[in-house]
């Protein structure tokens, strides 16, 4: 009578609710108040001091609004942590996030409410996962790339061991809400930084995204607000929908699509310790990836000379000194491959939303396709 299996399905229902605005503390805040339970909640306010010191008008008008709505909430001292990846880099920052979960008497029913950049939603996101095992998260996303992309991701994470991301958690967050008013302060590099991410995924998912993206490259590097908040939204639901409908959530499958472009952007982050920003990276990265489809004979030069176009008229550099190194960016596969386990398996894109995956790749392949996306910018006058 040892012999029993007991053998069952999980099924853990979560909803993943994204709102976009202009004022989330004014005339829009009925919008996300109405997701809020009924009570009154404790909650923690955890501001990207970056974002703090560009844009510090936030942080008073947060605070007099949940002492506005003290029927609902009962804040906590607001927190200031270091902005960018710095947040990712100093284990003291998860530290700091944790004890003031634990002074402000946070617990499973309270909100922890994060105001910044993609790097500091990863690093504060953390935090409050492994506290009491998962406390709620309401996402104030501040850059394009956190409103378009790290934001609506249900991953947490700080670096570790010298790699990004390497100690993290899934978990999904409340809310999140994409008020475009608090972009205003961005520098124009950090603004740029959302669109490799808008352009990575409507190669993998929307061609017709993807031509309006080339249309409005160069309304979108000079900040016009239509269609720069147009592609914020179509990538955050790009992001969203495969979420919700891919059918991996939590990674499980070997295949990753939406790390198109990351395998050589994580490594080109870290050799080049910070001088690459995430975005930035990523576009270096769909140009090595693009040229490695043109490598494997899948895709044309002509769909290589667009991807490098469209990346070039948001203002991006696609060449760095460190591509000088090819032996060292391909370390990245293995990093790639350790990461999600199992058979490596690449996401490459032959034509604007018709992606494929590839499971071998050697070194002579990458350094080939690092010559040949420099040779194709080369060509290539904006
Ligand atoms: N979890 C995910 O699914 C996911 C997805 C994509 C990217 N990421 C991560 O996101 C990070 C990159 O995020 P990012 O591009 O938002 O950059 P970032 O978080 O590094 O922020 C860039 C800089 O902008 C400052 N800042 C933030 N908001 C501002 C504002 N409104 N005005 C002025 N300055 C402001 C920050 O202090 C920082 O110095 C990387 O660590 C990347 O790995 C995570
Ligand atoms: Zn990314």
């Amino acid at each position: 009578m040892n012999n029993r299996t007991l053998d069952g399905d999980i099924q853990i229902p979560r909803r993943h609710v994204v709102l976009f605005c202009d004022d989330a503390f004014g005339k829009d805040s009925p919008r996300w108040l109405e997701l809020i339970p009924e009570g009154q909640h404790r909650i923690l306010p955890v501001f990207d001091s970056g974002f703090d010191n560009a844009h510090p008008s936030c942080r008073s008008r947060f605070e007099a609004f949940l002492d506005a709505h003290s029927d609902r909430f009962n804040r906590a001292p607001s927190l200031l942590v270091p902005g960018g990846e710095a947040a990712k880099n100093d284990p003291h920052v998860v530290e700091s996030v944790m004890a003031s979960i634990h002074s402000g008497n946070i617990c499973r029913q309270s909100f922890v409410a994060i105001f910044g950049g993609g790097a500091v939603l990863d690093a504060v996101g953390f935090a409050a996962s492994i506290a009491h095992r998962g406390v709620k998260v309401l996402r104030f996303p501040t850059t394009t790339l956190a409103q378009d992309d790290a934001g609506i991701g249900v991953k947490n994470g700080v670096n570790h061991h010298n790699e990004k991301n390497w100690r993290g958690v899934f978990s999904v967050p409340f809310a999140v809400v994409n008020d475009f008013s608090l972009l205003s302060t961005l520098s124009d590099r950090d603004w740029r930084c959302g669109f490799s991410e808008a352009v990575k995924v409507a190669l993998l998912k929307d061609a017709v995204e993807f031509d309006r993206l080339e249309r409005d490259a160069s309304a979108i590097a000079r900040r016009v607000n239509e269609p720069s908040h147009r592609a914020i939204m179509r990538s955050a639901e790009l992001h969203w929908q495969h979420i919700l409908e891919g059918g991996d959530p939590f990674e499980d499958q070997i295949a990753r699509p939406l790390d198109y472009g990351h395998w050589s952007a994580h490594r080109l982050e870290r050799l080049t310790r910070g001088d690459l920003k995430h975005g930035e990276a990523v576009a270096i990265g769909l140009g090595i990836d693009v040229a490695l489809a043109v490598e494997f004979g899948e895709a044309a030069p002509d769909f290589q000379r667009r991807v490098l176009n469209v990346l070039l008229q948001l203002g991006f550099d696609l060449d760095h000194p460190q591509l000088d190194a090819p032996e060292d960016i391909f370390v990245g596969i293995e990093q790639f491959r350790e990461h999600l386990g199992g058979a490596l398996t690449l996401t490459l894109v032959r034509d604007p939303g018709v992606p494929f995956d590839i499971h071998e790749i050697c070194f002579g392949q990458i350094s080939k396709a690092i010559e040949r996306h420099r040779f194709m910018l080369r060509t290539l006058t904006v």
